[in-house]
């Protein structure tokens, strides 16, 4: 798939097949996310790559936040993103996928050093995400899970020395959602060309 074409058919997906992905594929991905440019060539990323058991874990414990986040939802769908229905479906599963990617930073004191470090791995969040779509997968860059940080530095032993990132499910689309409209599609607001 041409570089453009990746960038354009990128989609946070939140229903994925059954269907395993490779291990092969998980190292492409990982490793387009290694690829990307970092604060003080850090690299500062690490992953963490969670299946079966762990994997149902989490999902029981996002499914709690969004039940708890999305409760008026039904009344107020105006605030909805998603129909409440199908954004809980989501949550309890991750959408079904296989694979759920966690990407760590170390956590630092000095906020300066710690939004370099974040945005580091922000890169590679999204090299992550590019590289599954190049491959025919589908990722969802996820902070809500986040909510329920103490029970995932629980279940998945990340030391207070760490910060998580973000989260992503990982397999293969079942659903592909239209494309977001652009704010400003002609980026006539939001550029200003100085010279
Ligand atoms: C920093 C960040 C946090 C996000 N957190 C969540 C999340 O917790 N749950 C979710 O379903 N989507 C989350 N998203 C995905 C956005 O909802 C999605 O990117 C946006 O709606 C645009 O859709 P698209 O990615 O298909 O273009 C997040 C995206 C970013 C960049």
């Amino acid at each position: 798939m041409d570089f453009f074409e990746v960038i354009n058919k990128r989609r946070s997906i939140r229903k994925f097949k059954p269907t395993p992905v490779a291990r092969e594929n998980i190292i492409k991905i990982l490793d387009a996310a290694n690829w990307a440019p970092s604060a003080l060539n850090l690299q500062p990323w690490e992953f963490l790559v969670v299946t079966g058991d762990k994997k149902n874990l989490l999902g029981n414990n996002y499914g709690k936040i969004v039940d708890n986040y999305t409760k008026d939802w039904d009344e107020a769908p105006d605030k909805a993103f998603m129909p409440r229905r199908e954004f809980m479906q989501f949550a309890q599963i991750y959408g079904g996928a296989p694979v759920i990617i966690i990407v760590l930073v170390a956590a630092h004191a000095d906020p300066v050093y710690q939004k370099a470090l974040l945005e580091s791995a922000s890169a590679a969040m999204e090299n992550m995400l590019l590289a599954a779509t190049a491959l025919g997968l589908g990722g969802c860059w996820m902070t809500g899970p986040l909510e329920g940080e103490t029970y995932l530095r629980d279940v998945l032993e990340i030391s207070s020395d760490r910060e998580i990132v973000a989260i992503t499910p990982i397999g293969y689309p079942e659903v592909i959602p239209n494309p977001r409209p652009r704010l400003d599609p002609a980026l006539t607001q939001k550029v200003r060309w100085l010279s």
